[in-house]
């Protein structure tokens, strides 16, 4: 039997792809462990016989890593580049924690810097996750802190800047090397952990002012609904 917790992630995302995705769309596909299951799906819609409703043969997909666009490529999927498509249908992707109103914390895989280019230009954006992703106060369930991707050369210079802002900010280092995460686009990673945000807004605003921060994990008044696998094998919605 599927772990409960990988069972909760397939029905979100599987049930987040068959209501938002049709034939023909530009579709953004996030990254993380999640969203495996949202293109595993889509690689069955596309081998579902012609006539099939759910049946996709035209649509595109824009990945927002080197592992999402693998992963689509893998699954013989059609891979499309942000650069050359100004708008997107819909975007789909993994959070690392979700509040109420659907602001969110991603960046636990790293890659929030073209999630949110992806995010920002869909016309609609879905959050696929497990019952542990859903929360009261952002800042209280990922307790790891707010990813930031960061200029490397000012990383020192911006967790001086955080710490004086009251976060515990710590640089990312690599598992399996000596050194620190460098992401897909060149830059590091530092975790900025507040406690829980009360002014998510202002929070958004704030870390994005600092020099070298290219852009923060809070996503913030972007999703228009998640999908929340729970431990019983239903999914519980937030719009
Ligand atoms: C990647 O940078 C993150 O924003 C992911 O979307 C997030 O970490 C969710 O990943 P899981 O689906 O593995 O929890």
């Amino acid at each position: 039997a599927m772990d409960p917790v990988e069972a909760a992630k397939r029905a979100a995302a599987e049930k987040a792809v068959d209501e938002f995705v049709r034939d023909g769309m530009v579709v953004g596909i996030g990254s993380g462990s999640t969203i495996v299951y949202a293109v595993h799906r889509l690689a069955a819609r596309a081998k579902l016989p012609e006539g099939d409703p759910l049946r996709i043969s035209t649509a595109v997909f824009v990945p927002t890593s080197f592992q999402s666009r693998q992963l689509l490529a893998e699954a013989g999927l059609t891979v499309a580049e942000l650069a050359t498509r100004e708008v997107l249908d819909v975007a789909i992707d993994g959070a690392d924690e979700v509040d109420k109103s659907l602001n969110c914390i991603k960046g636990g895989g790293g890659c929030q810097l073209e999630e949110k280019l992806v995010a920002s230009a869909a016309r609609k954006f879905v959050v696929v996750a497990d019952h542990r992703k859903q929360s009261e106060r952002l800042g209280t369930c990922w307790t790891k802190g707010v990813p930031l991707e960061i200029a490397p050369s000012g990383y020192r210079l911006a967790m001086r800047l955080l710490a004086a802002k009251g976060a515990t900010a710590t640089l990312r280092m690599a598992k399996s090397k000596a050194g620190p995460v460098v992401t897909d686009g060149g830059h590091f990673v530092v975790d900025a952990h507040f406690g829980g945000i009360e002014d998510v807004p202002a929070m958004e605003r704030w870390l994005k002012a600092v020099p070298g921060v290219l852009e923060t994990g809070i996503f913030c008044g972007m999703a228009s609904k998640a999908f929340f696998g729970q431990a019983d094998g239903s999914v519980v919605e937030w719009a």
